[in-house]
């Protein structure tokens, strides 16, 4: 990923502060800046120290590799107006109306930007989620993209329930999507209307409308009936999957990327070179979402009567280095520690692009999801909130490539361990859901190289970017 040649427009790009949506911006980063544009990439504070930070050599990588390739991005960070991911825990109230805190930090930037670089600033490019954004970027007169960092699917229900049919009553049919169960919708489709989330959401689906471009973090080979629906109101263009090109084309080396994540990585290389082909399960729920410690011994055991080898990603919710074995059945990790290793952090795309890694046990957050299309690999999908309970409806029964765990209508239930032993093995043997991922995989390839449908998507909005700046 080269740099084109310069073209003189300088953007800012402000995710939000969170995992899951900062590795997407980062890659549209790279996208971008190898197109000519130069980058300021904002974050809060203490997800500036996490990616700088000097133990975490992963995201020290991920930037320096770009600024390695001639690539113009430049890392600032505002003051920590949001509650970071630990504190965040199930305060979705209070996180998400504190995102508004940064609008002013932004605006701020942005003029010490204009009085420091030669080249001012000419864009906002702003997660969805920043129901501020596109306002400010009108307000200063600059251009704005929206980044929709999830499928489109989900933005198409929300876009039509907020701001269409739903003054009109219930919405019963929305053009180009499946049917779908109340139970799952995404979390703020299921909220009362006046809830505080509901109204920060709202927000954001009204502003949305305003951006001169929405781009989203999915692809046409998966998506399309969906996104040409969608097209008659407003058009969204897929530019993704937006993940590190070294795992997206298998004729650049993967030690080019040394991790894809700002944390520290633990290195499951050993332990995967030393597996058969296809044997080992990876299980990793959300960085975020809380799980009940009866339903952790449940997956502990389950996965310990599946009898397959395992690499399991487990935090302890409340604290960033807090020791896990006590959430975990006892003797668990003794018992299992020749076919199991329990990491609290690794490099996701690193683990699923190994060939001993047979299947995905996951939340279902879109990120993961886009990842494990783009290695071919099925998933089990344990959705825990948000809107993965529409990703994992469509994993299990649109597109058929993973079995489901739980449903929306009974979030208190815990899975028992026998169920999750018999659908870790289902996943495991069954070679339909196999070829339809690896089918995936084979679209998503196309999709992102020169000339596919994703790459040229983001070449039209970057034309258009121009000639609206000329
Ligand atoms: C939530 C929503 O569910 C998701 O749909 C939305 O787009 C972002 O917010 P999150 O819980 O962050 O998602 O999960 P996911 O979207 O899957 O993102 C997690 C990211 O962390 C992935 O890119 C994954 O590769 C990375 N990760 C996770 C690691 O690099 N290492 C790990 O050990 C675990």
């Amino acid at each position: 990923m080269e740099c084109e040649g310069k073209t003189g427009i300088h953007a800012i790009i402000v995710p939000l502060p969170g995992q899951g949506h900062i590795n997407p911006a980062m890659q549209l980063a790279k996208k971008l800046a190898s197109k000519g544009i130069a980058i300021t990439f904002v974050l809060t504070q203490s997800w500036h120290n996490t990616i700088t930070d000097a133990h975490s050599s992963t995201g020290v990588n991920a930037f320096s590799h770009a600024r390695n390739l001639g690539l113009e991005i430049e890392l600032v960070a505002i003051p920590d107006c949001v509650p970071g991911e630990f504190e965040r825990g199930n305060k979705l109230y209070k996180f998400s109306q504190s995102l508004d805190n940064m609008e002013s930090h932004v605006e701020e930037l942005i003029k010490n930007l204009n009085q420091s670089n030669p080249t001012p600033v000419s864009c906002i490019v702003s997660d969805t989620f920043l129901g501020w954004a596109v306002p400010l970027a009108k307000k200063l007169r600059l251009l704005s993209v929206s980044f929709w960092t999830q499928n489109v699917l989900v933005f198409s229900i929300t876009y039509h329930s907020y701001l269409a049919e739903r003054q009109a009553g219930s919405v019963i049919h929305i053009p180009g999507v499946t049917p779908l169960q109340p139970a799952d919708l995404p979390l703020w489709l299921k909220l009362s209307p006046d809830d505080v989330v509901v109204r920060v959401i709202s927000r954001c689906f009204q502003t949305v409308r305003e951006a001169d471009w929405v781009v989203a973090n999915s692809f046409l080979g998966l998506e399309g009936h969906v996104v040409e629906a969608l097209w008659e109101k407003m058009r969204v263009y897929c530019v993704g999957p937006l993940l590190p090109s070294a795992y997206l084309d298998l004729s650049e080396p993967r030690d080019s990327v040394v991790g894809t994540s700002y944390r520290v990585e633990m290195d499951c290389t050993q332990f995967l070179d030393d597996k058969p082909p296809k044997s080992v399960i990876y299980v990793s729920f959300s960085s975020v979402l809380p799980m009940s410690t009866s339903q952790i011994e449940e997956i502990a055991m389950g996965i310990k009567e599946s009898d397959y080898s395992f690499i399991w990603v487990l935090r302890h919710p409340g604290k960033e280095c807090a020791e896990v074995s006590s959430m975990l059945p006892d003797g668990f990790l003794n018992e299992t520690k020749q076919r199991g290793l329990v990491v609290p952090w690794c490099s996701q795309l690193k683990v699923l692009s190994h060939p001993s890694v047979g299947g995905f046990f996951s939340h279902c957050g879109w990120n993961s999801t886009l990842e494990s299309i783009s290695v071919g690999l099925p998933m089990l999908g344990f959705p825990l909130g948000a809107e993965q309970f529409a990703n994992c409806k469509l994993i299990a029964d649109d597109w058929k490539i993973g079995l489901r765990l739980r449903s929306g209508d009974d979030t208190d239930k815990v899975i028992g361990r026998d169920e999750i032993a018999e659908k870790v093995r289902r996943l495991m043997e069954g070679e339909e859901m196999r070829r339809a991922a690896e089918r995936l995989r084979d679209v998503v390839k196309m999709e992102v190289r020169k000339g596919g449908t994703s790459d040229s998507n983001l070449e039209r909005v970057v034309d258009e970017l121009k000639t609206k700046l000329i």
